[in-house]
């Protein structure tokens, strides 16, 4: 793989903790996401399933975890099938785990080839008193996908021809395992994190009246390959102007303008890991006044958000207080009015036209990682703290976005190394 490798320690460590969560007579399935085709003969790029990823750091298509951990004979207790490679695909795609690298990279010591998979899940099904079977489905609560994946073809068979098992579902003690960060994921976290910092700076002293939204994209997906990523976390923000209003804005298509912000959401990913960065400079080098001072109170939402993130708190409480904050900010910026605060409809509160999106998600494997919302926060999670002002009016949006770790000592700001003041971002552009 382009990135380091890491540590299979990770991977046997979540087995460990993924066997502890499971009924007695279990057995459990995972698999591998499909190449995805787009037109023609033509294929993306392969992006592994993560729970499958982080069970078995094998970054592989066609490949499958089986864990049936009450199996009489033990050798099959825990099982990797990777795909079987050949000369033609040696000669076409090059090269494919060897049975021996894949039991190096996951730590797992069977390994069989994909074909043989079926007959070995038969005889555990059949005569390895096998009760339940979990089986993966995505249930991330915001996904909504029309094509079928590898594991739910797999999902639909497995119950059409073992209809009287016990099925399980997987994704919620996923999420809850996944949602905890080990050291070791946070150490490749933080290469994300460093990473974005160096294309950051790079950007910094780029930009300049002129330079094409594309062009800056250009220098992040530079810096990124160099440094043993596989490219962005997400499809980059570069949104100059007006469009720094526009959340979702992934055209970066226009030449920067003298004066206006340059708002910058960029992440890069190491190892399948993510970083999930933004930062909003001026494109001159220089920020007007008002562009400072929106800045700086978004700056101030984000250090005081930031305080209020410890284990035991729930995010939608935690949102509500930045939501509160912000609003108090917005009063100062003169954009609501404290007497049209009283009068407001409660389900349309006036913030909500400058502040419009969440405080933050969780970050990992995925960008928006899984891990339940509604569960009190834990340490070891980490998150985006993500506050914004968007003042269409004014053609003027900042967002300020870092990643925290949750301690039981406090945050660690896995991006306190990136520019964030306005001064220091103005020096390092001058
Ligand atoms: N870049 C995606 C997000 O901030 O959630
Ligand atoms: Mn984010
Ligand atoms: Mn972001």
């Amino acid at each position: 793989m382009r990135y380091e490798a890491i540590n299979p320690q990770l991977f046997i460590n979540n087995r460990k903790r993924l066997l502890k969560e499971i009924k007695d007579q279990s057995l459990v399935v995972v698999n591998a996401n499909d190449i995805m085709p787009t037109n023609s003969d033509g294929t993306m790029r392969f992006r592994q399933n993560s729970d499958l990823f982080y069970l078995t750091g094998i970054d592989q298509e066609e490949t499958v975890l089986l864990l049936c951990p009450q199996f009489p004979d033990k050798k099959y207790r825990e099982v990797l099938f990777v795909r079987e490679t050949n000369d033609t695909i040696a000669t076409w795609e090059g090269h494919k785990y060897t049975k021996e690298e894949a039991r190096a990279a996951s730590g797992i010591e069977t390994v069989l080839w994909t074909s043989e998979f079926h007959k070995l899940l038969n005889t555990m099904m059949l005569m390895g008193d096998t009760q339940n079977v979990y089986l993966n489905t995505n249930d991330h609560y915001r996904a909504d996908i029309v094509v079928e994946t590898r594991e739910m073809r797999f999902v639909k068979w497995c119950k059409e021809k073992y209809p009287l098992h016990n099925y399980e579902r997987l994704a919620p003690i996923m999420h809850r395992l996944r949602s905890i960060k080990s050291t070791y994921e946070i150490e490749v976290m933080q290469q994300a994190c460093d990473i974005t910092e160096a294309a950051f700076r790079r950007i910094l002293k780029f930009v300049k009246p002129g330079v094409t939204e594309f062009e800056i994209e250009a220098e992040f997906a530079h810096e990124f390959l160099r440094s043993r990523s596989r490219g962005f976390a997400y499809e980059p923000i570069i949104a100059s102007g007006a469009d720094s209003c526009v959340l979702h804005y992934i055209d970066n298509s226009k030449a920067c303008k003298d004066g206006d912000i340059l708002l910058l959401d960029v992440g890069a990913e190491y190892g399948n890991y993510n970083a999930d960065m933004t930062r909003c400079i001026p494109v001159n080098g220089k920020f007007t006044k008002r562009q400072k001072e929106v800045y700086n109170a978004v700056l101030r939402i984000q250090r005081a958000a930031m305080k209020l993130l410890k284990p035991g708190v729930a995010y939608f409480d935690y949102h509500k207080e930045v939501q509160k904050i912000t609003e108090s900010e917005l009063i100062k910026l003169k954009l609501i009015d404290k007497t049209d605060i009283k009068n407001q409809h409660p389900d349309r509160p006036l913030f909500m036209k400058y502040f419009m999106h969440g405080t933050g998600h969780q970050l990992g494997l995925d960008v928006h990682d899984v891990g339940n919302m509604y569960h009190k926060m834990q340490v070891g999670q980490v998150w985006t703290v993500e506050p914004g002002i968007y003042i269409k009016e004014e053609g003027l949006g900042i967002r300020i976005e870092n990643n925290v770790v949750i301690t039981k000592t406090g945050l660690k700001d896995l991006m306190k190394n990136i520019p964030i003041e306005a001064e220091e971002i103005e020096d390092l552009m001058n």
